[in-house]
């Protein structure tokens, strides 16, 4: 394992000595960190320098990529070598978002055509909503689209239709796009009491078409429209059926078994994970809200960042340093908590997004051949837009007791567009002032008490420790491109780290228990038999939930 590699074993004496030093003394000691620490690629900016590190740690973090096998792991990626070990497949997200003239042949096979014939399908469909031309069982023209998925099936659309916003496509006849994912119903049931079962089609999106919290929704959206539409003139079930439904799976057999129309189904391959999947036809919502020309400007600035990790050296490469500064917190400063931190409401999900990415792909603790590591792998990461985290959790990044890493993410120019010149000027101030809220926080968690003018001694609760690790990415613009690359940023640092840790990114065993355990409870809590088996606290659980049924 790598821990055993003398990269690994050098990198862990070098944190006994840089690990005691404080970021302040760092940047007094190397004048040149700014610029040393910083790269550009595909429109982003990543400042590295308010990472605990040097010169001679970054050389030794590279040396570790190079002894992990990153470069030759990068190149078996991208050419859709079988990386996903535990089931035998390629990863090819990256397919996804390959041009049309360019050519991937994977075991005899050319990947590419067939990855634009799913896009020239979504295009037709993206058309014919928005010429008003898909037509409800009642003859009226589709006018909300409610997708119904969970975790890969959701997250991206999700994140990427809020980010995108600016881009909604408001022509002829708007469509508009709705997100439901619990299996409680909550989101569905607030749709089915305010949309128009007429004008109201439903995106089944799920890789398996097993999902229980997914087929849950969609059998209670079939009996809703079945309830208010199977009544009218000329209206049957099968015509419903058609006209209100759309698959995106990579199973068609089941998507004929559940009902949906042959014409109506987007297929993807098994080769693409579900976390991974926005870039193909769960991408539809996307498509649908911002139109098919931006669709593909996202592919065309994702498959800009897969030019660079696949082109750029490893000294000069995002993914690979991203990865790199959160080894070195993770395995050698111990730091095993992380924060995303977007100063840009459109980012609203970005945090959510990654954390399914980042974690249902490297909470892993067993390497490829089934060794348990004894080490550190993916820590615990959550975020929240930054303007409002630092009403919320700010307090113990400052001043309490963890260590946290930080990714501050934050666009350099926004609302050039806005008309009103008025409005304009307000709009922009409120986003310079979002730039110096951000700017101000990395400075202070860096600096802690040295950020402020030496006003003499303080008490101890007014006292900043500082110390605390970030990386800060500036964005161009928030445009569909740069928000395909940024998004490819961090699929692929998330791969790096994981060819680090010698773990699997593209499995999800760990989800499979729990789903299982909870079709048994589900059996018992409905058939009121075999309690017996449960543990104590189970059994109290669903003595209580008896208990209400029994009073409603
Ligand atoms: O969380 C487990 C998981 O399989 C994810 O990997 C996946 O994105 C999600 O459930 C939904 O799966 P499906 O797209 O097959 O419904």
């Amino acid at each position: 394992m790598i821990d055993e590699s003398a990269a690994w074993r050098e990198l862990e004496a070098h944190a006994g000595d840089l690990g005691r030093r404080h970021l302040h003394e760092l940047f007094a000691a190397e004048s040149d960190r700014q610029p040393r620490f910083t790269r550009h690629a595909a429109g982003l900016t990543l400042d590295l320098s308010k990472q605990r590190w040097s010169a001679e740690t970054l050389a030794r973090l590279l040396a570790l990529a190079e002894q992990a096998g990153v470069p030759d792991a990068i190149g078996r990626l991208l050419d859709g070598e079988r990386v996903n070990v535990s089931e035998d497949r390629p990863a090819l997200h990256t397919a996804l978002r390959l041009p049309a003239d360019a050519s991937l042949v994977v075991e005899g096979e050319d990947l590419v055509p067939g990855v634009h014939r799913t896009l020239d399908r979504m295009a037709a469909m993206v058309e014919r909503f928005h010429a008003g031309q898909w037509r409800g069982a009642t003859g009226r023209a589709i006018r909300d689209v409610v997708n119904l998925g969970v975790g890969g099936s959701d997250l991206g659309p999700l994140m990427v239709t809020h980010a995108l916003s600016d881009y909604r496509l408001d022509d002829v006849h708007p469509v508009e796009v709705h997100f439901a994912s619990t299996m409680d119903g909550s989101q569905l049931a607030d749709y089915l009491r305010r949309l128009n079962p007429e004008t109201t089609l439903f995106v089944l999106s799920s890789k398996s078409f097993t999902t229980i919290d997914t087929l849950s929704n969609a059998n209670t959206a079939r009996d809703w429209l079945m309830g208010r539409l199977a009544g009218e003139e000329g209206v049957d079930a099968e015509l419903i059926m058609r006209q209100h439904f759309i698959g995106v799976s990579a199973s068609a057999e089941k998507m004929g078994e559940w009902g949906i129309d042959p014409a109506h189904r987007l297929e993807f391959w098994e080769w693409v994970g579900g976390r991974y999947s926005l870039w193909g036809a769960i991408g539809l919502p996307i498509a649908l809200m911002v139109g098919m020309d931006n669709f593909r400007a996202l592919l065309a600035g994702a498959h800009a960042m897969d030019r660079h990790f696949r082109e750029a050296p490893l000294a000069d490469n995002l993914p690979v340093l991203l990865a790199l500064a959160g080894i070195w917190n993770v395995n050698f400063l111990d730091i095993r908590a992380h924060s995303i931190l977007p100063y840009d409401g459109r980012l609203e999900y970005f945090a959510a997004y990654l954390e399914q990415l980042e974690m249902e792909s490297n909470g892993k603790s067993v390497t490829h051949d089934g060794r348990e590591v004894n080490y550190a792998t993916c820590p615990v990461l959550w975020g929240q837009l930054g303007p409002n985290a630092q009403h919320a959790f700010y307090q113990l990044l400052h001043q309490g007791t963890q260590a946290v890493e930080c990714d501050f993410i934050a666009p350099l120019r926004r609302y050039d567009d806005v008309e009103d010149a008025a409005t304009r000027r307000h709009l922009k101030g409120q986003h310079r002032l979002t730039l110096a809220n951000c700017f101000a926080q990395s400075r202070v968690l860096m600096l802690g008490d040295d950020a402020i003018a030496d006003d003499g001694p303080r008490p101890g609760h007014k006292r900043y420790r500082g110390n605390q690790p970030s990386s800060t990415l500036l964005l161009d613009e928030l445009t569909p491109a740069i928000l395909g690359s940024l998004i490819a940023l961090y699929e692929h640092k998330v791969f790096v780290q994981a060819t680090i840790w010698g773990i699997n990114p593209f499995d999800q065993w760990g989800v499979e228990l729990g789903k299982k355990i909870a079709g048994e409870t589900q059996r018992i809590l409905e058939s009121r038999q075999g309690l017996a088996s449960m543990d104590a606290s189970t059994r109290a659980l669903i003595e209580a939930a008896w208990a209400a049924e029994g009073d409603s």
